[in-house]
């Protein structure tokens, strides 16, 4: 079949390395790619929010499926476009990208379905003065949600009191244009997080892809600004099976079931993103995509082929296909540039220091110029992958490929995994 890759991250990478592994792939195509996607597949220069001319491209090139990365292009109703037309779609319609597209809608969703999640309430301008009583009726710190998508910023978690009732009033005056015009306002959750992923097929099937972990902060020790994601583990340790039976019972098949009783479509990934609460299982949202750079993780673990699973999942009948996962560790190391997530160069050249052997690079904010050189074009430039036995062992190895890319201004966490190193060896 021809296959077309929607988007340009390293979780586009890590999809289309996967993908152009499997016998039932003719043609891969990647719009628009990145400078290492071209090893997968064909990168087409296509905006994948450009609707008609995605349509014309699917038209032109025999397109049997296409696969969304990430969300911008499944809440704008990619699925919906496609929905006659004969042509799979690995995604939600629209109405099911709202569990990511509104935070207020994925609230009220897990109300409606008893899923556990924080306490909450949505305010809106016209509401202002009772999102300030709840607020003085939670306890520091204080979490703010704006209700729409605003690139991964819409989060704001202060700890006083007055801060937070400024920040209320800056949201609902527009601090994230239209997606702050309703703000969800929740109670903290204290506990460790993880990236659950499930792959479901809209009539009840679904299989539950390896659990990773992420490190959104640029600093180590989780310090600084949040950034895109700085590495990613997959095992995680205290995701074990009692945590995942509860996970399963109490919020995936309420989900699933969920979006069937409210006659919602949904025929591709859901990722959970979660906090254990003392062992227990709570949702902090939903994104209806696989995780950046939880992906270029999770793809290493995936001893099945994806591309079988996908049009199982989009035909809406998974069946019992199955999902084989390797039980050895999987990470990645986000390589990046110098000074993001605040401003930073781009067109630095990145070279490669001898073989990279044991790790995968998947490339993130990287492009070919003009002059055939590789180089830096974005915050997230690469992301190191490797597989071992342990989580150490892999560690070690994406660390020492790391030091083989170069380019001025490169960034890493050298602590990626340890909070979960140290809790194995608690065990
Ligand atoms: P998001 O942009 O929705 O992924 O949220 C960013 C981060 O904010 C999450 O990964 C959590 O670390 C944190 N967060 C969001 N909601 C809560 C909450 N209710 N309690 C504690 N932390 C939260
Ligand atoms: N790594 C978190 C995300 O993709 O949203």
């Amino acid at each position: 079949m021809n296959i077309l890759l929607l988007g340009s991250g390293g979780r586009e990478s890590a999809l289309a390395w996967k993908m152009s592994q499997s016998p039932l792939v003719d043609n891969l195509y990647i719009a628009p790619g990145n400078g290492g996607t071209s090893q997968y597949g064909t990168n087409v220069a296509l905006s994948p929010l450009d609707f008609d001319a995605v349509e014309r491209f699917v038209a032109d090139n025999g397109i049997d499926m296409i696969v969304p990365g990430n969300e911008d292009p499944l809440v704008a109703g990619i699925y919906d476009r496609f929905a006659d037309s004969g042509v799979l779609v690995a995604g939600p319609s629209k109405a099911g990208a709202a569990l990511e597209g509104s935070k207020d809608f994925a609230k009220a969703f897990m109300a409606r379905n008893g899923i556990p999640t924080a306490r909450y309430q949505s305010f809106t301008a016209e509401t202002i003065e009772e999102g300030y009583r709840f607020l003085e009726s939670l306890k520091a710190p204080y979490v703010l949600k704006a209700d729409g998508l605003a690139a991964g910023k819409g989060v704001l978690i202060i700890d006083s009191l007055d801060e937070a009732k400024a920040a209320l009033a800056e949201m609902l005056g527009g601090m994230f244009g239209k997606s702050s015009a309703t703000v969800v306002i929740e109670e903290f959750l204290s506990g460790i997080e993880c990236s659950v992923f499930v792959l479901t097929d809209g009539n009840g099937g679904y299989r539950v892809l390896p659990v990773a972990k992420d490190y959104k902060r640029i600093g180590e020790g989780d310090t600084g600004l949040n950034t895109g994601g700085m590495g990613a583990v997959s095992p995680v340790v205290f995701a074990d099976e009692e945590f995942m039976n509860k996970v399963d019972a109490r919020i995936i098949r309420p989900t699933i079931d969920g979006l069937k009783k409210e006659g919602i479509t949904y025929r591709g990934f859901i990722f959970l993103g979660l906090i254990s609460v003392g062992g227990e299982p709570m949702v902090i949202e939903y994104n209806v995509r696989m995780g950046d750079p939880e992906t270029e993780a999770v793809m290493l673990r995936i001893d099945s082929d994806l591309v079988e699973l996908l049009k199982g999942a989009a035909q809406g009948n998974l069946g019992d296909m199955p999902l084989a996962i390797s039980d050895r560790a999987a990470v990645t190391v986000m390589l990046v540039s110098g000074g993001y997530p605040g401003s930073y160069p781009k067109g630095k050249a990145i070279a490669i220091d001898g073989q990279v052997d044991e790790s995968i690079l998947f490339h993130a904010g990287t492009k070919v110029d003009g002059d055939g050189q590789l180089v830096t074009s974005g915050g997230r430039v690469i992301s190191v992958s490797s597989m071992a036995d342990t989580v150490a062992e892999a560690l070690a190895k994406s660390y020492r490929s790391a030091g083989k890319v170069c380019f001025e201004g490169k960034n890493l966490r050298r602590d990626i995994g340890q909070d979960l190193l140290r809790l194995e060896s608690q065990k």
